[in-house]
């Protein structure tokens, strides 16, 4: 039975755009795969430990092949279970608001709390590989603004560093196959946000079976 992890990133929730096409997409997946499993992550309400202290020091040690102190395995402990969440799940889920081009650092900290070599990547002689190569991806994106050429529109190009650092990430923890959905305009009043959102939930429901 697949297992999706389902991360959410906008402190906004019952008017974020971000959220509001995830949950037509879950309910949708949901729908199409009965018995398949959903694991909710909201970086605003999971503990992540600070990334200092003993933390880095695991980190340090770990990349160094040296041995663990009891307070450096005990957060190491932390951030093996955190991984663990992303190992269970064979559909991943992530959704963001765009916030000054990228991400919100709630979603920044969880990434580089949890993405460590031997927990989501390996790093020797071969070089540096995903892990999660089992799993495929979903983006579900809000921004504020239009992207493309229309006039007044912002260059992707330029101003995107929200999907493209996404792709990333997701390509360094081993996951190939990302499919992205946009709900942009939501800063253009309640007419253009209102039709941003139906267009990206009637999207996000045509999605679902197949994924
Ligand atoms: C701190 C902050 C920074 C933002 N920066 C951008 C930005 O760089 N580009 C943009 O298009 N919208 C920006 N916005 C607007 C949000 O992307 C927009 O409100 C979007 O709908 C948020 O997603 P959500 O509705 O899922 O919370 C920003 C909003 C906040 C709160």
């Amino acid at each position: 039975m697949p297992h999706l992890l389902y991360i959410e990133s906008s402190p906004r929730k019952t008017r974020s755009a971000s959220i509001e096409v995830s949950q037509a997409f879950l309910k949708a997946w949901q729908a199409s795969h009965p018995g398949g499993s959903v694991d909710v992550l909201d970086v605003w309400n999971t503990p992540l430990p600070e990334f200092d202290g003993a933390a880095l020091d695991a980190k340090y040690a770990g990349l160094a092949g040296q041995p663990l102190s009891p307070e450096q395995a005990a957060v190491w402990a932390q951030l093996k279970a955190l991984a663990d969440r992303f190992h269970r799940a064979d559909r991943l889920v992530v959704s963001a608001p765009m916030w000054n081009y990228t991400i919100p650092y709630k979603l920044k900290h969880l990434i580089d709390v949890v993405t460590q070599k031997d927990l989501l990547f390996s790093f020797d002689e071969r070089g540096l590989n995903g892990l999660l190569t089992q799993c495929r991806a979903l983006l579900v994106l809000a921004r504020g603004v239009e992207f493309g050429n229309a006039a007044g529109a912002f260059s992707a190009e330029i101003w995107d560093d929200q999907q493209r650092y996404l792709r990333l990430w997701l390509q360094e923890i081993g996951i190939a196959d990302v499919q992205c959905l946009t709900v942009e305009k939501t800063l253009y009043g309640p007419e253009a946000d209102t039709a941003s959102r139906a267009a990206a939930v009637a999207a996000a429901a045509a999605l679902a079976p197949g994924f």
